[in-house]
């Protein structure tokens, strides 16, 4: 079992939304938001935003709105940006060489340490700058190197020895990939990614649309 958090997780979901939003809005040297303004774009209620930042303490003025800019990095804190973290890559196919090459995560401070592979063929290769390991070295590499983010992307029949071996080596953030329910230690947080969910969401949508159609 994973653990906890203190604040629900509708609302976390929701902070990367208003972090991306913000940003936006920073590009487009826009310096100040009223919160009206912030729920039309964003698409949530001018209520809703100020609840879910009231969890955090509340930010913005009455007949001011927000700050963009104090708000984006507030809420860049909120979410752990002010820091990097240190991550590695467990499989090296299309989905985790795929990953390696997405530069824009270091724009966030996330730092692709190494990759590791059981494949020979791979073993040596680098992407980027960033080079694929034999899997047998993973513990010396772990006791030599912080990692906070252990990003699994193996075929799912490996995915929970590698969980078990990332986290006896005391690795307690996961970014899990492979299709399967991984059991990890209480402290040990585990985020699952399963684009296959989303797709679906589309569908079911996709076929309201023409049931309604019809
Ligand atoms: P792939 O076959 O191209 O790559 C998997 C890699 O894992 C291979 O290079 C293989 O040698 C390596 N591997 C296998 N066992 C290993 C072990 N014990 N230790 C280290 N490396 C090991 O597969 P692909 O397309 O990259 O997909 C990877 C995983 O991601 C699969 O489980 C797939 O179902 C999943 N996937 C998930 C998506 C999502 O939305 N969550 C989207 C696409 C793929």
């Amino acid at each position: 079992m994973s653990r906890k958090s203190r604040v629900s997780m509708a609302v976390i979901r929701r902070l990367p939304k208003y972090h991306r939003y913000l940003n936006e809005l920073l590009n487009r040297d826009i310096k100040r938001i009223s919160s009206k303004e912030l729920s039309e774009i964003i698409g949530f209620t001018a209520s809703q935003i100020r609840q879910d930042l009231n969890n955090f303490g509340g930010f913005g003025q009455q007949g001011y709105g927000y700050n963009v800019e104090e708000l984006y990095n507030e809420i860049g804190k909120i979410l752990g940006l002010d820091r990097g973290y240190n991550t590695i890559i467990i499989g090296a196919g299309n989905l985790g060489q795929a990953l390696a090459n997405y530069s824009n995560f270091e724009k966030f401070g996330f730092r692709c340490k190494a990759m590791f592979d059981v494949n020979p063929k791979l073993i040596g290769l680098k992407i980027r700058d960033i080079e694929i390991k034999d899997m047998d070295t993973l513990e010396e590499f772990l006791s030599e190197t912080q990692i906070d983010i252990g990003i699994i992307c193996t075929n799912k029949e490996s995915a929970q020895l590698i969980a078990d071996r990332l986290t006896s080596c005391g690795v307690t953030a996961i970014w899990n990939f492979a299709p399967v329910d991984l059991k990890v230690p209480d402290d040990v947080i585990v985020e699952n990614v399963h684009l296959i969910e989303s797709l679906l969401t589309l569908t079911y949508l996709y076929k309201e649309r023409e049931e309604e159609e019809s």
